[in-house]
């Protein structure tokens, strides 16, 4: 595998996983195919029984994905990658791979609403026991750790909350109790230009590709990465046989041309929501403000350890009552109202209506999302009109 070790985090961004094309093409061309052809009768059987390497039929893989696949793994610093056609078919197939019947998963109460629901309503239904807990406090998780505990799952910076967990903390106390244990984390929101999970003691890191490591807001797309083992079992019985969340082959293009400039657009995220967080934290309107970079924010520590700079998204809670404040955001001009993330446009969006409407009322609650949490994906526009825009909507609110 082309995993150019040595080599800078810009440098893999770009030249992981590229082959020299045989015509000379600088961009890999697009395999758009649904299965390869065999010389013989004998030669698809030697490649069905594992006795001969290549392609068979892209479900189970596709040159296009493969040079995405490599990128991704040496980004992550993980041994293999492999690429699904969302965020949400990334985590089913993680997660489908590694329990069954009778297994226990042990989650943070604050995720992404689909993942929610797919923890909370969905995998219960075929015999899986889940705990959804506060994973940020370490007595907590071990007093919930279990015998059949087979995988600890997490997002950091926590969607929509910005909450932070301690990666390698979570990591030490549940492979002090079981090293079998796959802590899975869904690193959507840091990508791996700020934070490694893997190098900081993770087995499994997820995306929902998406976002930031597309990043034009044009495709929709997942990521696995990890172990060689554990990703050939999601490869072959996850993804091929469960879920079938197989990536289209135009969709790796886009998304190994988004890579290539992952860490300047990151920087320029980070950038421009810190400067949107500093404005919204002295802007008398405004309650509360959601940022891991701001020094009153409650894991600033831990975020300062972990991530290289603070992400690209805020949330806030503003002094109104929802219906004053969904009539203040319809009047924003530049910034748009929309679910998502990661895009160069700013996005905006009210959480507990939207994206984390799958939690009842109790359970935002619990998972600290209020009513007025509006959350919001700082795009790459010039940081002082994204500011001129929240300014003139807040102007009559005090
Ligand atoms: C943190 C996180 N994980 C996973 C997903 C699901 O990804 P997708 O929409 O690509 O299926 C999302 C989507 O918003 C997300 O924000």
């Amino acid at each position: 595998m082309n995993h150019l070790n040595n080599s800078g985090f810009a440098t893999k961004q770009i030249h992981a996983g590229a082959k020299r094309d045989e015509n000379g093409a600088l961009c890999m061309p697009i395999y758009q195919t649904a299965t390869f052809s065999f010389d013989s009768v004998e030669q698809g059987g030697a490649r069905f029984a594992g006795q001969e390497n290549g392609y068979i039929y892209s479900r189970l893989s596709n040159p296009s994905l493969i040079m995405l696949e490599e990128k991704m793994a040496a980004l992550e610093e993980g041994e293999a990658a492999l690429a699904t056609a969302s965020g949400m078919g990334a985590i089913a197939t993680a997660l489908w791979t590694a329990v069954r019947t009778g297994d226990h998963i042990l989650a943070d109460e604050t995720l992404y609403g689909c993942t929610y629901a797919l923890l909370n309503h969905g995998m219960e239904r075929y015999g899986v026991e889940v705990t959804l807990t506060d994973l940020t406090d370490a007595e907590n998780l071990k007093k919930h750790l279990k015998p059949n505990t087979k995988v600890v799952y997490f997002e950091t910076p926590c969607n929509p909350t910005l909450k932070i967990l301690d990666i390698a903390k979570v990591a030490q106390v549940a492979h002090e109790y079981n090293p079998a244990i796959r802590v899975i984390v869904d690193n959507t929101f840091a990508t791996p230009y700020l934070t490694r999970p893997l190098t900081l003691g993770a087995d499994v890191v997820v995306h929902s590709a998406t976002k930031y490591l597309n990043g034009h807001g044009d495709v929709i797309a997942g990521v696995i990465i990890g172990k060689a083992d554990y990703l050939l079992e999601c490869r072959m019985f996850g993804l091929k046989d469960v879920t079938g969340a197989v990536m289209a082959p135009f969709n790796a293009f886009l998304m190994a041309r988004g890579l290539k400039t992952l860490d300047i657009r990151m920087e320029r995220h980070c950038s421009n929501a810190m400067k949107l967080a500093r404005f919204f934290e002295s802007h008398p309107a405004v309650a509360k403000v959601y940022y891991p970079g701001l020094e009153s924010f409650n894991g600033h520590e831990t975020a300062k350890k972990q991530m290289r700079l603070f992400g690209g998204m805020v949330a806030i809670e503003l002094k109104a009552d929802k219906e004053t404040t969904a009539k203040c955001l319809n009047r924003l001009s530049l910034a748009t109202i929309a679910v998502s993330l990661g895009d160069a446009e700013t996005l905006v969006e009210h959480p507990a209506t939207m994206t984390h409407s799958t939690y009842t009322a109790d359970e935002l609650a619990e998972a600290g999302i209020s009513e007025g949490l509006v959350r919001i994906s700082v795009g790459l526009e010039d940081p002082e009109d994204i500011i001129a825009d929240f300014r003139e909507i807040l102007k009559d609110l005090k």
